[in-house]
């Protein structure tokens, strides 16, 4: 397999253990208790940056050579930047629901449940297009000289090695999330 489409699997993965973060939460949320808004809130903050910072810049690069090897493919898988645009649309509907929710505002439950359920799943489909329709789509059309220049691309983002790398930095946030949720369910089990 190609080792960019393996990275960005990887990083949906990474991706959608957040997001199972986020689900626990919801899930507290609807039996009427008092969720951890930190670690809500680090989530929301963590989908604020990742994406856009990281893995879509990654995706940006392979459609866009997709597009000049075979624009009538590349057509057949649909806008994926305009999906990402509204994954931060629906993002942001989250982090103002949660901002209500905590600035005591009356909110009817159902519709914070409906904002954040709604981020969640199309979050999932998206991925799951991605992987099923678009990354096996790119795989068939681009050639070697294609992800030879999509490497050199990608290595260009990255600053000196003696640099702090940003990827390090989000894995660290994703380990401190991970941590934090799991401290959360052993007070909550408790
Ligand atoms: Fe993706």
């Amino acid at each position: 397999m190609i080792e960019i489409i393996d990275v960005l699997r990887q990083e949906h993965r990474d991706i959608d253990k957040l997001l199972r973060v986020l689900e626990r939460e919801l899930s507290v949320f609807d039996r009427g208790e008092r969720p951890d808004y930190e670690v809500i809130l680090a989530v929301i903050d963590y989908f604020k940056n990742y994406p856009d910072i990281c893995h879509h810049p990654k995706e940006d690069i392979i459609v866009e050579r997709f597009q000049a090897r075979d624009p009538v493919a590349a057509a057949a898988i649909g806008d994926l930047q305009a999906e990402h645009r509204e994954g931060a649309k629906r993002l942001g509907r989250v982090a103002h629901a949660v901002e209500r929710v905590l600035s005591d505002e009356d909110l009817i439950r159902q519709s914070v449940h409906d904002i954040i359920r709604d981020f969640i799943d199309h979050e999932r489909k998206h991925m799951e297009t991605e992987e099923r329709v678009a990354f096996p789509a790119v795989v068939k059309a681009l050639q070697p000289e294609d992800w030879a220049d999509i490497a050199l691309h990608l290595a260009d983002r990255y600053g000196s090695p003696s640099e702090p790398d940003f990827e390090e930095k989000f894995s660290t946030l994703r380990r401190n999330i991970l941590e934090l949720e799991e401290a959360a369910e052993i007070e909550r089990s408790d």
